[in-house]
Order: structure tokens, then C-alpha cells, then sequence
């Protein structure tokens, strides 16, 4: 969604600005903008609609000089997608950019008869009232802190005025900005890629708190201007992983790169010698550990589908307590009751999801633990939550999560392992969970160089429907739903992801042969039945494609890629980076913006 970058010192400011706007590209806008302060005190700004690459065209012909400046990207909710609607806006004094959503707009524009809005967003309203509060002689963070205690809703703002030169003014409520102190020089951002490579060192601004910053120094305030003492903390990753690394897309690489990943998260973890796991972050005593039982699991999208996932693992390893999966922005608005001796584990890969972090602070309402499983470090879930573990999948790039998918169901896994051993869980079911994640990066590297060549070919083919059922059971039906999702994503085909039982309750109906069907398969009991679901397809005209780990079974399908491994219970991570590879090559095949597609953010910071 939409992104802020900042920046004063002894750099020329477009340049900073327009490199830390190109690597929030990933987060998904549709216009940007620069505006900055020459060192003559006279602003400048330069807006355009679509990608950086206009907005650098802009620029071009007009270069800006000065040494302080401010960047946005933005993801439009409140107007259309026009250079005026873009950011930064200008009112009086004032320029300034934003991200979220100001959801008392409307009545605040009416309070501000006599100004002339330029743009249709609600962030123009709030430039205006911070202009009208500055306009009565207050100093720029007395503006600031005055207008935004009158928002309801969330914002994360940059703000500097020509009248107080050498300063940029930030603040936040929900939306998350962060502050990179380097030598002689200070860069904002909403996301900390946007400050590797130039420092390491950042204070986190928390909710409800304004900074001023100079190319020297930072001031952290709250609303009521009482001076708060600030800590600098060490940003995470380099700038290697914020690259593609020789790949054509951020989605391939991080698809390849799995094995490498999954490395870091289980690093530490596991002790296959004692077929035990092991999580530190969760800060939960013996006790509660024992005391548990319930958990509830939260998350959107592909993250919800990860939860899922883990809750069948959880099922077989800890089946003295019940665990259930929820959708964040439905479960934030239901009357739900949590029973005593619940915890709740709050997955988000950007730990800033909208839905996930208000259901996050619902559930610390109703008095349960929220564990997060996050993957960005410093992000407001992880800041927000009880404890927890992050799944150190490094930093995802493309839009379509995949590599975080796999994250997060092993650190879930790998939290239900360590509850189990207190609950005096089944040993050998601990234990062969551990062995098979000891070798799952291994194996993960395998099926993807194995069948790599196979995926490419087949989404040439399958690229040419334009409808698709993946189907599976059993904890191939999580994956099935996750392998609809990302085909969706990134190829716009329509996908939809079913248990395979529900085929005769309705789904059959669409089946014909414009339609192709992936069906997941595992080599387990429930064999036999999923095969019966593929012949209906079959009989029906269907083209199917399956995906299974079943080596020595005759299966009668269009097409099927069997993996061979030793693995068992993890089979469904195995096939799902085969459907990743599949989404990642149909999308290419469609000639699509792979990393960045249509209408989709990284990370969804508004309702
Ligand atoms: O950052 P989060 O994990 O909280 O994001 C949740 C979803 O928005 C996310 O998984 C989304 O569904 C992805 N685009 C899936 O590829």
C-alpha cells in the first residue's frame, strides 16, 4: 500500500527519495510523488500517475536541488488515481504526505469553509488543518500534534514547511513510520527497506507519537508534547536481499530460495538427535504451556491459509486442545469468546495487516496471550503482541507471498512440537515431525530444481484456460486453497481452491472442458478417494493436473508431476512450491506484472 520516504542532510534529496520510493515499489501504488525544500527555502514538487519510472521522468526535466525533502507512494482509496489526487499535497505552508485513512474527512472538511481543496483525498484535509493551526503562529510540531488529535482513523504523516526550514516533522497512529538515524543525516520511512544501505540505526516511532527530525537529531514526542526519551534500534537484512539476485522476478527468487530460508527458521529450533522442538520467542511458562487449551489462529489471505495448515499439524500433535483458524476482518467484528487458557497466534508476514493487528488488540481486550508470527522485524504486530516468533524468511518483495507461506506453517508447527512434548504428546509423532523438518529445505531444493523445467511447460499449457479448481483433502486442502489464491494473484485466471469432498456439492456444476483442475494428491490413506474425485472431473470433460508424492500409483490425469521423497506429513509445503512455480510461470506466460499485480499491496494497512 501506500509508502512515505523523508530525508535531510548532505545528500541531494530527489535522489534518496526517489531510490527509497523504488524499493517500496513492491508494496503496490498507482501514482508518486517528491516535493523538497532547495536550500534557498523554496519547495519544489513533482507528482505523476503509474510507476516511478514516470514520476523519474518528471523529475528529469526539472531537477530538484535542495537537501531535505519528502516521497510518497500511493495506493489511492479516497479520489481517483490522478496527479492530483498524488502526494505530496500543499496547502498554504504546508507540504505534506500520508498513509492510511482519515475517516473523519468529510467532517472535517467542513470545518474548512474557506479553503480550496485541490484534490479529492482526506489527506488534503488534514494538510489544511494542520496549515490553519500554523497560520496562528504555533511552530510546525505544535501544528502537527494539534491537528492530528482531531483524526479518527490512522495516518502515518511527513510534513516540513519553508517557514521552518531544516526540519520534517512525523507522526503516527496505525500506519508505521520509521525513523533512520545516520551520520549527519536522517531518512524516514514506512518500511525499513527503504533505509538499508544507508544506516543500520533507527528509532521506531510508536502510536501516538510525533518526532521532529534534523540531519542531526531526533525528538520523539507524544500528543500532549511531553518529551519522550527515545532508544535506536539495529534494522535487520542487507541490501542483497532486497534484490532480485539475477532472477527475471522478486517472485521466482523467492520461490527458489526457499530451502536458504527455511534454514533460518528452523535454526536453532529443532534437535533431530532428540526428536524434539524448540521455540524461544514465545515467553510462555511451563505452566500456561500446560494450562493451554485452546488456540486461536489469525491471519488474511495467504497467511490465514498457513494457519490452517499448522491447524491440522496441531490436531495430530496436540489433540488435547482446540484449536481453531479465523479470518481477521471477519473475526475482529464477531462476538467472540475466547475460554481461559487461550492463546491466540497473530500471523502476518508484514506484521502491519489491518484486520490482523485490530484483531490482535480485540483478543488482548478479552484478557488471552497473542503470540505473533511475524516475519518483519519491528513491525507493529510484532511490537504489539505478548511474545512470539519470527519466522526469518528475510524480506519478501513480490506482492504474492510464497516464501513466508512455508515460514510460517513450520514455525506454527514447530510451536505446536514444543506444546506437545509439556502435554506428553505422542513421541514418535514429535519426533518423525522433527526428522521431516530437519530434511525439508533439502527436499524443498530438490522438488523445485527436480521439476522446475515440468512447471515452466506446463503453465504454457494450463496459461491458456481461463478457469481453474485446485482440489485437495486433508492438509492438501489448505494448500489447495493457498495454490487458487496465487494462481489468482499474479495471473488473474479464476482460481478457486475447494476440498475435494465438497466437489459434489456444488463445484462439479462448473466443470467442463474450458476448466482445468489441479488436483493435490497425497499418498495416504485418503488416496483412494481423492482419486475418485479426479475420475468425476475426468468423466465430466475436466483437464486435470495433478500434483502428488504418490511414485508407484497409476493415476489417470492429463498431466501429473510425482515427487519422490521421504517425507510425509510435509508433503503439502512439497506441492505447494510446485503450484508457486506454476502461478509464477502463468503469470509470465500472461505477460503480467509479476511482483507487482493489478490492484494488489504487500501489505494491507487499511480496512
Ligand atoms: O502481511 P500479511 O501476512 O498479514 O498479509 C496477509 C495477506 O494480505 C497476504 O497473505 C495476501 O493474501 C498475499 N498477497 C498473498 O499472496
Amino acid at each position: 500500500m501506500c509508502g512515505i520516504v523523508g530525508y535531510i542532510g548532505k545528500k541531494t534529496a530527489q535522489d534518496v527519495l526517489l531510490n527509497g520510493l523504488k524499493r517500496l515499489e513492491y508494496r503496490g501504488y498507482d501514482s508518486a510523488g517528491i516535493a523538497t525544500l532547495d536550500d534557498e527555502e523554496q519547495p519544489h514538487i513533482a507528482r505523476s500517475v503509474g510507476k516511478i519510472a514516470e514520476l523519474e521522468k518528471v523529475v528529469a526535466k526539472e531537477p530538484q536541488t535542495g537537501h531535505l525533502g519528502i516521497g510518497h507512494t500511493r495506493w489511492a482509496t479516497h479520489g481517483g488515481v490522478t496527479e492530483a489526487n498524488a502526494h505530496p499535497h500543499h496547502v498554504g505552508n504546508i507540504w505534506m504526505v500520508h498513509n492510511g485513512i482519515i475517516e473523519n474527512y468529510k467532517e472535517l472538511k467542513a470545518e474548512l469553509k474557506d479553503v480550496e481543496f485541490k484534490s479529492d483525498t482526506d489527506t488534503e484535509v488534514l494538510a489544511a488543518f494542520i496549515d490553519k493551526n500554523f497560520a496562528k503562529g504555533t511552530s510546525l510540531k505544535d501544528a502537527v500534534a494539534k491537528a492530528v488529535k482531531k483524526v479518527r482513523g490512522t495516518y502515518g504523516i511527513a510534513v516540513f514547511s519553508p517557514l521552518e526550514p531544516g526540519k520534517i516533522v512525523v507522526a503516527r497512529l496505525g500506519s508505521p513510520l520509521i525513523i533512520g538515524v545516520g551520520k549527519d543525516e536522517t531518512i524516514i520511512a514506512s518500511d525499513a527497506s527503504a533505509l538499508l544501505g544507508y544506516t543500520r540505526e533507527a528509532v521506531y516511532l510508536n502510536d501516538g507519537e510525533l518526532a521532529v527530525c534534523s540531519d542531526d537529531n531526533v525528538d520523539v514526542y507524544n500528543l500532549n508534547l511531553k518529551h519522550l526519551s527515545t532508544n535506536t534500534e539495529t534494522i535487520e537484512g542487507d541490501l542483497a536481499q532486497i534484490q532480485k539476485g539475477g532472477y527475471d522476478h522478486f517472485l521466482l527468487k523467492e520461490i527458489m530460495e526457499q530451502a536458504t530460508t527455511l534454514h533460518n527458521t528452523l535454526s536453532g529450533r529443532i534437535d533431530p538427535k532428540n526428536g524434539t522442538m524448540h521455540l524461544g520467542g514465545p515467553n510462555l511458562t511451563t505452566k500456561e504451556m500446560k494450562d493451554l487449551r485452546h488456540i486461536v489462529i489469525v491471519g488474511c489471505g495467504t497467511a490465514y491459509y498457513a494457519g490452517l495448515l499448522a491447524s491440522y499439524y496441531m490436531e495430530q500433535l496436540i489433540p488435547d486442545i482446540t484449536t481453531e483458524v479465523v479470518i481477521a476482518s471477519e473475526y475482529r467484528y464477531r462476538s467472540f469468546h475466547l475460554p481461559e487458557h487461550t492463546v491466540a497466534l497473530i500471523v502476518s508476514q508484514s506484521g502491519e495487516t489491518a484486520d490482523t493487528l485490530a484483531c490482535l488488540r480485540e483478543i488482548k481486550k478479552r484478557g488471552a496471550k497473542t503470540l505473533g508470527v511475524v516475519n518483519v522485524v519491528g513491525s507493529t504486530i510484532a511490537r504489539e503482541v505478548d511474545g512470539g516468533t519470527y519466522v526469518h524468511a528475510g524480506p519478501e518483495i513480490s506482492v504474492a507471498s510464497t516464501k513466508a507461506f512455508t515460514a510460517q506453517v513450520v514455525a506454527m508447527l514447530m510451536f505446536a512440537g514444543m506444546i506437545a512434548e509439556v502435554h506428553g504428546g505422542n513421541k514418535s509423532l514429535i519426533s518423525q515431525f522433527t526428522q521431516e523438518l530437519a530434511i525439508l529445505p533439502k527436499e524443498i531444493e530438490k522438488t523445485l530444481n527436480e521439476h522446475h523445467d515440468t512447471m515452466k511447460k506446463l503453465a504454457k499449457k494450463y496459461a491458456k484456460y481461463d478457469d481453474a479448481l485446485y482440489l485437495g483433502r486433508d492438509t492438501a486442502y489448505p494448500i489447495a486453497l493457498e495454490g487458487a489464491l496465487k494462481l489468482k494473484e499474479v495471473s488473474y485466471l479464476h482460481a478457486e481452491g475447494y476440498a475435494s469432498g465438497e466437489l459434489k456439492h456444488g463445484p462439479i456444476a462448473l466443470v467442463d472442458d474450458t476448466f482445468f483442475e489441479v488436483f493435490d494428491i497425497l499418498d495416504n490413506w485418503l488416496f483412494e478417494k481423492s482419486i475418485g474425485g479426479l475420475h468425476e472431473v475426468r468423466a465430466r470433460g475436466g483437464h486435470a493436473l495433478v500434483l502428488t508424492d504418490a511414485v508407484d500409483k497409476e493415476i489417470d490425469a492429463d498431466d501429473v508431476v510425482r515427487i519422490n521423497t521421504p517425507i510425509k506429513q510435509l508433503v503439502p509445503i512439497l506441492l505447494n512450491t510446485l503450484q508457486q512455480l506454476l502461478a509464477y510461470y502463468v503469470a509470465v506466460e500472461r505477460g503480467n506484472d509479476v511482483d507487482q499485480p493489478r490492484n494488489l499491496a504487500k501489505s494491507v494497512t487499511v480496512e
